[in-house]
């Protein structure tokens, strides 16, 4: 890879992953369908925590998974062969120089990806090489700036920029969610259609509360204290008066937003 992936690729995070796939399969993936015996490269799979998703919602799509990390890739794998999933390859592969033909796949399939690229401008024109014409794409992406929640607190605010900021330095954009319909216009998809998927958490939705605020959320902005600090960006205090107070949001009258972004675009 040509940068530092920011979350990392520790145990804790693959969880973190699972967590937030599995927490979020129906706000994520409603609507995503692709037709029997269609070609879809899932690129960036990861740990494979959407893979097995998509294939249950296409079970008779064929799909083909490629990561930058063998490690990674190892994982999806294996989980795929727990759950006896057959309509899944995995490969080891850097999606800006993809090892297919153009016009190899129907769809393209990418999540929580472009957010860690330096390059998101040239990953789309790689993902739109492989696609045949008619063939579409589809990018869920987050974006950090689309977090509110009750109490508020600056401190919160203060640790959450904390990611962002490390995630730029990076090479990566923590807040490219609502850029996706000019990434995706300008790299020549027709009929681009970007929607907001909002994660709503309060007291009376406690599995999201866990699932999503505490285990994904949390955990990610958790995740950073220690790189925030050693750069200089926040005092220690201040970071852990800010996961303290995201915490917070998930007390009986707490509410916590989050908005991720979902675009389908078509190949012209
Ligand atoms: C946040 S994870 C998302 C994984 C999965 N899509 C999900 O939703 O759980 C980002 C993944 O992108 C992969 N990645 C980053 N740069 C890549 C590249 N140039 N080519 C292929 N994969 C890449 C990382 O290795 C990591 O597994």
């Amino acid at each position: 890879m040509n940068q530092i992936y920011v979350h990392g690729y520790h145990p804790r995070e693959n969880e973190r992953l699972q967590d937030q796939a599995g927490t979020l399969e129906d706000l994520l993936h409603a609507g995503t369908a692709f037709p029997a015996g269609s070609k879809v490269l899932e690129a960036g799979c990861g740990v494979g925590a959407q893979t097995l998703a998509l294939a249950r919602r296409s079970p008779e799509a064929h799909f083909t998974c490629i990561d930058i990390s063998a490690v990674s890739g190892a994982a999806a794998r294996r989980r795929a062969a727990a759950a006896g999933t057959t309509q899944v390859a995995f490969r080891q592969a850097d999606l800006l120089a993809l090892p297919f033909d153009a016009g190899s796949f129907d769809h393209v399939f990418v999540c929580f990806v472009l957010e860690h690229l330096r390059q998101p401008a040239q990953a789309l024109a790689e993902l739109s090489r492989l696609l045949r014409r008619g063939g579409t794409l589809t990018v869920i992406e987050g974006d950090h700036g689309a977090t509110c929640f009750h109490p508020d607190s600056d401190d919160a605010h203060a640790a959450i920029r904390c990611q962002v900021e490390l995630q730029h330095r990076a090479g990566g954009n923590a807040l490219i969610g609502r850029q996706l319909r000019p990434l995706l216009a300008e790299a020549g998809f027709k009929d681009v259609r970007v929607r907001p998927r909002m994660v709503y958490v309060d007291a009376s939705r406690p599995g999201l509360a866990d699932g999503f605020t505490r285990k994904t959320f949390i955990a990610m902005i958790e995740g950073v204290r220690e790189a925030s600090v050693a750069a200089g960006l926040i005092e220690p205090e201040r970071f852990d008066a800010g996961l303290q107070a995201l915490h917070r949001t998930t007390g009986s009258d707490g509410v916590f937003c989050y908005t991720f972004f979902k675009g389908v675009g078509e190949k012209a």
